[in-house]
């Protein structure tokens, strides 16, 4: 960005301890392990994180993409790595995002990474995924041959009974926003222009069996507000908020929009059909970067859209902070009954693991000690699971005493007992984004 924000450096959360920016790329081979990893995870996990080379952004979502992962086979950590994606952008950060957005090679692609159709690609939500090799060496921009004309969200979507990929992208001039749809092996399939009143901040949404729904919220793109927030995204209290349900193969006409009470929402953790309802659980702001309003944190909310009385009803599930929230792959946009989160300390980092049963409503916790601290928790299953929660949870954690991290894995069917293994990594993982369990049956 040219324009430097006014927030004093010492109030930049991210620049300091473990948000603060590494600047190795390493490879260790020699792990040690506490415990034991569960045989049965094959495949590497990988997490996303924002690591500015310079040491300095001007907003946390800034920062350049830098992979972690560690290769998990038959019991043992074969390997843990760290590599940018090696986009133009590496080390040229101090580019307007509005010339950044209208090349789409230009992806700082800091925020997810993700599997599908036998490639790995690292996502930002402004710009085309880029592909890596399971070693984490960048292969370069991914745009499905060409037929890809917008970037991708961040937040893509696998349906586990298709194995499609239902996607969108966003600009900051018409089209405001596009979906997308690619087939398992990984041809797109469907573009379709979705009219919106303006260019928002779209950063997740939705998908059931049968529908995908949009969240139209008030973060509306501005860069006069680059000065106050560190990003050109303001709240508005005119935009209103939205939620619209299309058919996953529908075109706009047939999105049927739903007025609700104006949030910011992030991270949904999951959504599903019942009969003529669609429920979606998230983790819902009151409102986010709001004049004169510090943001609030994000707590887990239940919308339920009756398709049939044309009506959407909203109740709030609990009062702790949580986000970063995670279902197992299988079941996005099915019923379930657990969703697991990071509970956040006084910053976006998990304190604590906190697993939600949405049948009982009651909830259970991993909570870290002594500083210690986690990030979004990824579910991988066990071999020959039967049980919705029988698997692990996979994070990197930082202990401060030692300023370095662990692959923690924990039992997601009992989170409150010790880890089942912890991968002891050489060096500190900074707080990041999201990740995903990648196997290698995948
Ligand atoms: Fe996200």
């Amino acid at each position: 960005m040219n324009e430097q924000p006014q927030m004093k450096v010492e109030d930049r959360f991210w620049l300091k301890g473990n948000f603060a920016p590494v600047h190795e790329e390493i490879t260790e081979t020699k792990l040690e392990v506490t415990g034991a990893i569960p045989p049965e995870l094959n495949g590497r996990y990988f997490r996303n994180g924002a690591n500015p080379p310079s040491g300095d952004t001007p907003h946390w979502f800034f920062g350049h993409g830098m992979i972690h992962g560690v290769e998990l086979n038959g019991g043992k950590a074969n390997w843990y790595r760290n590599r940018y994606v090696r986009t133009p952008l590496l080390n040229a950060e101090d580019q307007a995002v509005d010339e950044t957005m209208e090349d789409l090679t230009k992806s700082i692609a800091n925020t997810h990474i993700i599997g599908h159709a036998g490639k790995i690609l690292a996502l930002e939500e402004g710009h085309w995924p880029y592909e890596l090799s399971p070693e984490l060496d960048t292969v370069g921009p991914y745009n499905y041959g060409g037929k890809l004309k917008t970037g991708m969200t961040a937040h893509p979507k696998v349906c586990g009974e298709t194995g499609e990929l239902l996607f969108f992208g966003y600009g900051l001039t018409p089209p405001y926003l596009t979906y997308h749809r690619a087939s398992a092996d990984g041809e797109l399939l469907q573009s379709e222009v979705i009219e919106v009143k303006g260019a928002t901040m779209v950063h997740d949404f939705n998908i059931t069996r049968n529908h995908v729904i949009f969240m139209d919220l008030p973060l509306i793109w501005d860069f006069a507000a680059a000065e106050k927030y560190g990003m050109p995204i303001r709240w508005s209290d005119d935009y209103g908020a939205r939620l619209g349900v299309m058919p996953r193969n529908g075109k706009n006409e047939d999105v049927v929009w739903y007025d609700i009470d104006p949030c910011y929402v992030y991270h949904p953790l999951n959504a599903y059909e019942d009969g003529d309802t669609i429920v979606i659980d998230v983790c819902r702001m009151a409102h986010s970067m709001k004049e004169g309003m510090p943001d609030v944190p994000p707590v887990l909310y239940q919308w339920t859209i009756d398709l049939k009385a044309g009506k959407v009803s909203e109740r709030q599930l609990d009062d702790r902070a949580v986000d970063f929230p995670r279902v197992p792959d299988r079941l996005v946009g099915q019923p379930y009954r657990y969703g697991y989160t990071a509970e956040f300390g006084g910053l976006p980092a998990a304190a604590a693991f906190r697993k939600y049963d949405m049948k009982t409503g009651t909830s259970t916790a991993h909570i870290l000690k002594n500083g210690r601290a986690g990030g979004e928790p990824v579910f991988a299953p066990a071999a020959g699971a039967s049980a919705e929660d029988d698997g692990y949870l996979l994070s990197f954690v930082h202990d401060p005493a030692e300023n370095k991290s662990e692959l923690v894995i924990l039992d997601a069917s009992n989170v409150e007992a010790d880890p089942v293994a912890r991968v002891h990594l050489p060096v500190r993982v900074p707080a990041g984004f999201h990740g995903s369990w990648i196997p290698d049956a995948v």
